[in-house]
């Protein structure tokens, strides 16, 4: 399946979500892009270097899969790296990502006097530097604070470690950037990434035709790898529901959008933190308010990018109910598509199905009977849960072949 969308909007939708984790992570991504175009446009890089420290930029900490490191990366000298790796090797998942791969692996390699110009025999490249630099400026940046009056000491900072941690060049490109009136001020700026990127005129703004089937699959890579719990949680709805969507007979455009629903149905979960993902009890009133929070934000996000309205639709009323008592938006059985019915069954099939922090696996007998009595007291639909008891055969081998898969390759990243 494929859509029409610009790079930087589709890196941006995933990492913005990841920032509303915490309070002390909001715009990060964004800041750190605002900042790498930049130095980068000051140090004169051309327009496809450009491009690549911005993107890279705007997904630099994808790898830092739990709210504990993403907090360790805020300290200015933190020692916490390691999620530069994953984060490599998950947008390497995706083709028009992977040439931007690289940058964000060596996104903290210190330049060292120039012995960090390479890494284990690897060149780095400049635009590393970049988003090293670019990242280091905005976590120096104190959000509560009017950033024009924060300049002295962010750059004494800045300059003290040059040639130690970076690339003097661009440090040189920071202080000439800095010198011009919007760098400070459109740090403070609402949406202040946005205008200078469309200014730039970069490759990476301009809608492309993208592969929508392996973008939703690394963003539930991203999504799903950060709790063992929910290891290949996303993967398992998908192929569920895309047997199920078959079965009812649903185009073969629509299962292929039911597949990306599956895949990116709990995006939403970037913004809530594992620790409830993996609290071993009941969720209290105010946490389980912010778990469902989830839910809107896959729509909000998916909802950004025009052409995915329907994937959208039917991947943010997953825990919407038949009767109107599920979430976000209340809809009632009349109001809701078929496709987010098919995700609504395919998600609780999976996660009954799968070890939980507060309970094991069920078996498949014992999920069809809870499936039944949902359907009965018109929480799911009837004819979709009928759909599945007639296949759950093919369901489960399906759902198991392709969670196994996803687990693997989970390990290879958590142990590499
Ligand atoms: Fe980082
Ligand atoms: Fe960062
Ligand atoms: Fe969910």
């Amino acid at each position: 399946m494929r859509i029409n969308a610009s790079l930087l909007d589709l890196g941006m939708c995933v990492s913005s979500t990841a920032d509303l984790v915490s309070p002390l992570l909001v715009d990060h991504h964004r800041r750190t892009a605002y900042l790498a175009s930049r130095i980068g446009r000051a140090m004169g890089l051309d327009e496809v270097s450009l491009g690549r420290a911005v993107l890279a930029a705007s997904l630099h900490d994808v790898g830092a899969l739990s709210l504990g490191e993403r907090l360790d990366t805020l300290d200015f000298d933190t020692r916490s790296v390691e999620h530069a790796e994953p984060g490599y090797a998950l947008l390497k998942e995706f083709e028009p990502f992977a040439e931007i791969a690289p940058i964000v692996r060596y996104h903290h390699v210190e330049w060292q006097g120039g012995l960090g110009a390479e890494h284990l025999g690897t060149p780095v490249p400049v635009e590393s530097n970049v988003v090293y630099l670019a990242d280091r400026i905005a976590v120096l940046m104190d959000p509560t604070r009017e950033p024009a009056h924060q300049t002295r000491e962010i750059s004494s900072a800045i300059l003290e470690s040059a040639d130690k941690r970076f690339n003097p060049e661009t440090v040189l490109g920071f202080v000439k950037a800095a010198r011009e009136a919007p760098f400070w001020s459109g740090l403070a700026a609402e949406g202040h990434a946005l205008e200078p990127f469309a200014e730039l005129g970069l490759r990476v703004c301009r809608p492309v035709e993208v592969d929508l089937s392996s973008f939703s699959k690394m963003l539930a890579h991203i999504v799903d790898f950060r709790s063992r719990y929910t290891a290949a949680h996303s993967t398992g709805v998908a192929a569920s529901a895309d047997v199920l969507a078959r079965v009812l007979g649903m185009t073969v455009r629509d299962v292929d959008s039911i597949r990306v629903a599956g895949h990116l149905h709990d995006l939403g979960k970037l913004a809530v933190p594992e620790a409830l993902i993996e609290k071993p009890s009941r969720l209290d009133h105010d946490e389980s308010l912010v778990m469902m929070s989830h839910a809107y934000h896959t729509g909000r996000v998916l909802g950004a990018i025009s052409e995915l309205a329907q994937v959208a639709d039917w991947a943010s009323h997953h825990h919407e109910r038949i009767d109107g008592s599920g979430y976000p938006d209340h809809l009632e059985g009349r109001d809701l598509a078929l496709g987010a019915r098919v995700v609504a069954v395919s998600d609780i099939f999976t996660a009954l199905s799968e070890d939980r922090s507060y309970r094991p696996a069920l078996g498949r007998g014992r999920v069809l009977r809870s499936l039944k009595h949902m359907a009965k007291v018109r929480y799911v639909d009837g004819r979709v849960v009928e759909a599945l008891s007639d296949c759950s055969e093919q369901v489960h081998a399906a759902r198991e072949a392709a969670q196994e898969r996803a687990r693997e390759h989970r390990n290879q990243l958590v142990n590499a």
